[in-house]
């Protein structure tokens, strides 16, 4: 990745059904911890790496159900997909790659003589990918066929059973686990080997995962009986693999401090934030902690105290402006004294507030430029802003504080004129 210019302190590799992404907690509590963590301790640093089964199509819809942050890598399709950064550039030579004894029109002939195997639906049939649904009891059975009779027609095939119900066929030298390989090939060829990499994951098409060289890994508590047994089988005597007590996003969590990969303990579970201040110093870990603060004050999930708001003027600049998404400008201190009247306002209300590519740049020698997405949801609806922030720290050292001096936002979406095109800067 071009934005780190040095090895990744830790690259993570995860899963998101149910490894990420927990489908059984409405909240999203453990992945908002997840997020918290990341974007406080790790975003500058590190890499994050989502590896799904699902297609881009699929993918997309996750993103919009979930506050799940952008990942730096995303890897689709069970391996068959491989694209960089936001605006989730492809890999080309990953895909040329996998043309190699494939074939998905014999693929799809071979299946429809199954009459075992259901298709799934269209948007998730990729270039090197095709999948089914087949019953659990059929599943052995079937992929011992197939693999026979694609092998005859000249096929070099990888079939892989998940969830107690998903059947994919892909090329050979596919999979999760052959993409984060193919990636840390990359990397070593740049001399940016990450010094780290977790894979986390609960299901079959993950088990790929755990096979890659050097990686830990983390089978979250709640991983599938075919990955446990996979474990059983070829894994069991490797301590660099847990099978965490936690579920999903907080297995995760576990699993960074069970290896001692960097920071385990997320600012959500940090009661008192100010308490945090000396130790945790950074521009990042500074943005993470006075967006959850602004949560829990509307929550009233804190005091509703003066003193709150008073250490907040504290650490704005007397001067300081806040540009608001509709174009007012504000003074920092205003904005404080109308938090006041906000205290509560959500309280009981499904409100939750998260930063997402937290990226601090140092400006000066004292002054740091972030820029994030801040999310807000409220209810079914949400909302986000490009914003940056210019803080600058108080005293002679980084330790003695920073000072928030400029808070400027824009609505990622803008209703702006119907054509901005001649709006140069
Ligand atoms: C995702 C995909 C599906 C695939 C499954 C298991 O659910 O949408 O096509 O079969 O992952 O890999
Ligand atoms: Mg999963």
């Amino acid at each position: 990745m071009d934005r780190l210019t040095e090895n990744a302190n830790l690259m993570i590799v995860s899963d998101l059904d149910h490894t990420m992404v927990d489908h059984h907690d409405p909240e999203n509590l453990s992945l908002l911890r997840f997020n918290a963590l990341w974007e406080a301790n790790y975003r500058s640093n590190s890499l994050l790496v989502f590896s799904t089964g699902r297609s881009p199509t699929l993918y997309k819809e996750l993103r919009k159900e979930k506050p799940m942050l952008t990942p730096d890598i995303t890897i689709m399709s069970v391996g068959t997909e491989i694209t960089y950064g936001n605006s989730m550039e492809p890999d080309n030579g990953w895909v040329e790659y996998l043309n190699q004894k494939w074939d998905r029109n014999i693929v799809f002939e071979e299946t429809s003589k199954i009459p075992e195997l259901t298709l799934q639906s269209e948007t998730e049939q990729r270039p090197h990918k095709a999948s089914f649904y087949v019953q659990k009891d059929k599943a052995d059975d079937i992929t011992r066929s197939l693999s026979t009779c694609l092998k005859e027609r000249g096929l070099d095939v990888k079939i892989i059973y998940s969830g107690g119900m998903d059947l994919d066929i892909l090329p050979q030298g596919a999979g999760k686990g052959q993409a984060l390989a193919y990636l840390h090939d990359k990397f070593k060829a740049e001399g940016k080997l990450p010094k780290n990499t977790l894979v986390c994951g609960d299901s079959g098409n993950d088990a790929d995962l755990f096979t890659v060289p050097d990686v830990h890994g983390v089978m979250v508590s709640n991983a599938q009986e075919e990955l446990l047994q996979w474990h059983a089988i070829y894994a069991k005597n490797n301590p660099k693999i847990i099978h965490a007590k936690e579920r999903c996003a907080a297995g995760i969590i576990q699993a960074i401090g069970h290896f001692n990969l960097g920071p385990s303990i997320s600012p959500r579970d940090v009661t008192d934030l100010s308490d945090t201040k000396l130790d945790n110093f950074d521009p990042a870990y500074e943005v993470v902690k006075f967006y959850l603060f602004y949560e829990r004050w509307r929550l009233a999930e804190v005091e509703n105290s003066e003193l709150y708001l008073a250490n907040l003027k504290a650490v704005c600049s007397k001067s300081g402006i806040f540009v608001h998404p509709s174009g007012i400008e504000k003074q920092l201190h205003d904005c404080v004294d109308s938090l006041r009247t906000s205290y509560g306002d959500k309280k009981g209300q499904p409100f939750r507030v998260w930063v997402d590519q937290v990226l601090p740049v140092q400006v000066g020698s004292d002054s740091w430029l972030v820029k994030f997405k801040k999310w807000e949801q409220s209810g079914g609806e949400r909302l986000c802003c490009l914003t940056t922030a210019l803080l600058s720290s108080k005293g002679v050292t980084v330790a003695d504080g920073l000072t928030w001096v400029l808070v400027h936002q824009t609505w990622l979406k803008e209703a702006g004129p119907s054509s901005d095109a001649e709006w140069l800067f």
